[in-house]
């Protein structure tokens, strides 16, 4: 292949019509019209389209118990707050997620410790996490990144062996299965987003939280919903138990995701089709490196994350200028590759500079222990965060006519790779 690259004035290998996301069918507006005409758009307890969604989503997921939050944020942290997970409490958690399954600790006066990634998998090495259990120690939370499950079954036994919580952040693994099971199920408690890049997405924001524990839930809603004790067809007392927030989703948001939650699975197909299609080619190319899914387990792309090996190549570069220079290639050639959360969590400012609460707390409040972030403890999140980038635009009605391109569009950078790499 020696057509000219795109990054030197060439054609780009990717013409076809790129759809964004999220699409709202016909039917979705329709039912947010309907939601609309009658006028009750407040998710008070009981709310019709709430309730529903709550059912249905608990039957999916195979949980006793479903409540329907504004954000996933919003769900981890009633999780954090129903698990009782307070003031200097350590929770041990992976530097690689969103910012909030971190901050949804320390929402609590809690104290993030994180352990290492999984070389393969980008989730939390469960391997890693005894090491860092303290006295101080309550929970895990794992987060299923990109939509692949984390070892959930490893994790269990390590919290049973040590009496923790595990509370799950599967935001981004919407009917993700773990040994047949859904994800979500198989830990104390799951939150969900269904922000509107989600494989599940109301097309704005809102989040789920699961759970088999009554108590959890209780507490969860009670907190969730100003700290108050509310229920459908009963006089509100205005009393607050505890401290509670205003976590309340609303009717129209959730008519849309009851619609959308009938397309899951087909869409979720539709991904891996066109995922697994990607993988069974970028896997012909040397130095680059595909997703990796353990035996038993599916995956549901919400995100497709790849790595960049320059040493297979024999290539004496250093892995983030050679993800650089092939990465700026590749867009040129009209792939949608990029990197997400680029940096650990514990690298932000947040954290460098400790500022949470104002005077160094929660980290230098007196019920915590000293705890360290260096980036030396993470040599494995640390080599990732050089080498990989994510791919997106996957989704469907994207199809097997744009992966295909996105195919061409690397072959034509790998077979022209002095000149990626020299480019100036
Ligand atoms: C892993 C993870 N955790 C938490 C969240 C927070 O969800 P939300 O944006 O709905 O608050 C997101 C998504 O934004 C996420 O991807």
């Amino acid at each position: 292949m020696r057509e000219k690259l795109a990054i030197k004035g060439g054609s780009p290998a990717v013409n076809v019509k790129k759809y964004s996301y999220p699409i709202l069918t016909k039917e979705d507006i329709q039912i947010a019209i309907d939601v609309l005409k009658d006028g009750k758009l407040m998710g008070s307890p009981g709310s019709p389209q709430i309730t529903a969604l709550a059912k249905e989503w608990k039957d999916y997921i195979g949980t006793k118990y479903c409540i329907v939050l504004n954000s996933g944020t919003a769900a981890l942290h009633a999780a954090i707050a129903a698990a009782e997970i307070g003031p200097g409490d350590e929770v041990i958690t992976t530097p690689f997620s969103f910012l909030t399954s971190t901050t949804s600790i320390l929402y609590q006066n809690g104290i993030p410790v994180f352990a290492d990634i999984d070389s393969k998998t980008y989730n939390l090495d469960p391997d890693r996490i005894e090491e860092k259990i303290s006295e101080k120690t309550k929970a895990i939370l794992p987060v299923d990144i990109a939509g692949l499950s984390c070892d959930i079954d490893k994790i269990n036994a390590i919290a049973k062996r040590h009496h923790l919580l595990v509370i799950e952040d599967a935001c981004q693994a919407h009917g993700a299965t773990y040994k047949g099971k859904k994800v979500g199920s198989l830990s104390d408690m799951a939150a969900f987003s269904l922000q509107w890049s989600k494989n599940l997405t109301t097309g704005a924001d809102g989040g789920l939280l699961v759970t088999n524990n009554e108590d959890f839930c209780l507490k969860a809603e009670m907190l969730a919903r100003f700290g108050e004790i509310i229920k459908p067809g009963k006089k509100r007392t205005y009393n607050a138990y505890e401290l509670g927030w205003m976590y309340r989703s609303d009717e129209l948001l959730a008519a849309i995701a009851r619609n959308r939650l009938k397309r899951l699975d087909e869409e979720n197909a539709l991904r891996q089709r066109n995922c697994e299609y990607l993988t069974k080619e970028l896997s012909k190319i040397r130095g680059v490196i595909p997703p990796y899914v353990p035996e038993n387990q599916t995956h549901v792309y919400y995100l497709y994350i790849i790595r960049f090996d320059p040493k297979v190549l024999g290539i004496d570069i250093s892995p983030r200028i050679f993800r650089e220079r092939v990465q700026r290639a590749l867009i040129a050639e009209g792939v949608d590759i990029g990197q997400w959360a680029g940096r650990p969590i514990f690298s932000t400012n947040l954290f460098k500079l400790r500022q949470g609460y104002g005077k160094g707390c929660p980290w230098s409040c007196p019920y915590a222990r000293k705890i360290e972030y260096r980036e030396e403890d993470f040599p494995v999140l640390m080599d990732f965060m050089d080498d990989f980038a994510v791919i997106w635009s996957l989704q469907p009605p994207n199809g097997l006519d744009l992966i295909e391109q996105y195919v061409e569009a690397f072959h034509k950078v790998f077979s022209h790779l002095d000149e990626v790499l020299n480019y100036h």
